[in-house]
């Protein structure tokens, strides 16, 4: 209860904020050509907690969100595969001052909410709270349309997953720092961006470069 009213405050002071300073973010074409052969990503991939404070630049944020889960063909199916091409994944992009919800389809940010989500997703992992950006994997489960519960929650874990490899592996191919996360405080997080009751934070991953 305690958690519910706190995100409540935190809406109710973010929202009015977020109509005045967040517009849309245009992203930067992916550039396609760049990274580590897939072998030697494969060789280099690690997950790394210290990470830079320092922003990412406009194309390494671009060409992430673009591995992550951009759109790689004229018809609308995406850089990860997703169990029946239900395409269930959400995928949300926690910056400091506000977190974005990543629109595959015509490759830009859209503003979701005025206010800082790392600390809701840290759950004790101070790193995060300083992390330049932190993608949040979503998948809404009802998109499969089974009347299985469990299975649908199964196959959401899946798809989630295979996100956050793409963001691994991007990472390891390109000098970015990542860890895939399963700890978040999900009461706090599904509060805050108002998700329905099928709407699970699968993975987090932090992604910065990295700290010398
Ligand atoms: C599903 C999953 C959840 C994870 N959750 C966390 C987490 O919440 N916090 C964290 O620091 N690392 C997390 N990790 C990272 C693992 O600790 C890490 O992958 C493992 O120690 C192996 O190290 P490596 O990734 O460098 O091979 C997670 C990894 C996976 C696959």
């Amino acid at each position: 209860m305690k958690k519910q009213i706190l995100a409540a405050i935190i809406i109710a002071i973010a929202l009015p904020a977020l109509a005045q300073e967040t517009k849309e973010i245009k992203l930067l074409a992916p550039d396609k050509t760049r990274g580590l052969p897939l072998m030697q990503a494969l060789d280099a991939r690690a997950s790394a907690r210290a990470l830079d404070a320092k922003p990412l630049s406009d194309q390494d944020l671009a060409d992430l969100l673009w591995a992550a889960y951009g759109v790689n063909r004229p018809d609308g199916r995406h850089t990860a595969p997703t169990a029946k091409n239900a395409q269930d994944i959400d995928l949300y992009v926690c910056l400091p001052h506000a977190t974005y919800l990543y629109d595959p389809a015509n490759h830009l940010l859209k503003p979701v909410i005025a206010t800082d989500l790392r600390p809701a997703l840290s759950a004790g992992q101070e790193f995060v709270k300083t992390a330049p950006v932190v993608l949040l994997i979503i998948s809404d489960y009802s998109r499969f349309r089974l009347d299985d519960t469990d299975k649908a929650r199964f196959w959401a874990g899946m798809d989630g997953g295979i996100v956050s490899q793409n963001i691994n592996i991007f990472c390891a191919a390109t000098g970015l720092s990542t860890v895939p996360r399963a700890y978040m405080d999900q009461t706090i997080i599904k509060q805050l961006l108002n998700l329905t009751d099928t709407q699970i934070p699968v993975l987090n991953n932090p992604v910065g470069y990295p700290r010398r």
